[in-house]
């Protein structure tokens, strides 16, 4: 669908008075100047993605969920940053990706830039496109030797006990504005056990809103750069590690 009929859809849906269905919750507030980090990062990290692919096909099982989760990442970038062009481009590689379309997303892929924005896009109900589920929504948290971003290992070696990894603010900066942008769609994604009933559904609310609540104060202190307090930075992702552990606890199977 393109991104004019997704604007009328919502529009008639708020004419309606529908406008719970329009999926008001657009991506979250963070800086500017942190999504435009995170999204030049990350449209490098999808092409590596992809590169991997065209050269280990049979990997692409594992790096696929991970690519595709990258593509829907930048779009929610591109319409939290007002830029149109980012959306519609990585959504056609998260729509060649849907296809395991590996070479159309490669070529897309190549498309790919960031330019500087302005007021936020229309939330467009990205989450409904393209087949996105829960476990691609979560893919990126996967180590990074299995085709993730590495990352939740990344969160918990930072305070592991023997011999902590010192943290990066850049890096840090990174990582929460990835984190954060998966909260918001995870919020769409409440699994079989999260609705069970009323209890469950804000339960699994709860915890994602803490998952963005933590990466946005992440990313208040990582973008001081080197006048980070570093000590506070490893509380924070020790605070994030304990939302993601609560939540698998709870609705997780495995
Ligand atoms: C609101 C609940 C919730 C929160 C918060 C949450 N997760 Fe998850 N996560 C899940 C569920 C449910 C699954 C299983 C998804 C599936 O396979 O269908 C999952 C799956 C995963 C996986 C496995 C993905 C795969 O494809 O193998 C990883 C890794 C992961 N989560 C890491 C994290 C990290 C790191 C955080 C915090 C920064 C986090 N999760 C926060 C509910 C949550």
């Amino acid at each position: 669908m393109t991104t004019r009929l997704r604007l009328t859809a919502g529009a008639a849906a708020l004419a309606a008075g529908l406008w719970f269905l329009s999926g008001a919750a657009a991506a979250p507030v963070l800086p500017p100047e942190t999504y435009k980090k995170a999204a030049e990062a990350d449209v490098a990290q999808l092409q590596k993605h992809l590169d991997h692919i065209a050269k280990e096909p049979m990997d692409a099982k594992r790096y696929g969920p991970t690519a595709k989760s990258v593509a829907m990442l930048l779009a929610a970038y591109g319409e939290a940053t007002g830029d149109k062009g980012l959306t519609d481009q990585a959504l056609k590689v998260a729509e060649a990706l849907a296809k395991k379309d590996y070479k159309t997303a490669d070529a897309e892929a190549k498309k790919l830039a960031v330019k500087a924005g302005g007021k936020p896009l229309a939330a467009g109900d990205l989450h409904k496109m393209h087949k996105y589920d829960l476990a691609e929504v979560m893919s990126p948290f996967r180590g990074g030797k299995v085709g993730g971003l590495n990352i939740e290992k990344d969160i918990r070696d930072a305070f592991k006990k023997d011999a902590p990894v010192p943290v990066d603010p850049a890096a840090v900066e990174v990582l929460a504005a990835r984190t954060a942008v998966i909260g918001e769609y995870t919020l769409h994604f409440p699994n079989e056990k999260a609705t069970v009933n009323t209890a469950s559904k804000a339960q699994w609310e709860k915890w994602t809103k803490d998952m963005i609540g933590t990466s946005q104060k992440l990313i208040a202190e990582s973008a001081k750069g080197k006048k980070a307090d570093e000590k506070a930075l490893v509380k924070m992702l020790n605070t994030l590690d304990t939302t993601c552990r609560d939540c698998h606890n709870k609705f997780r199977d495995d």
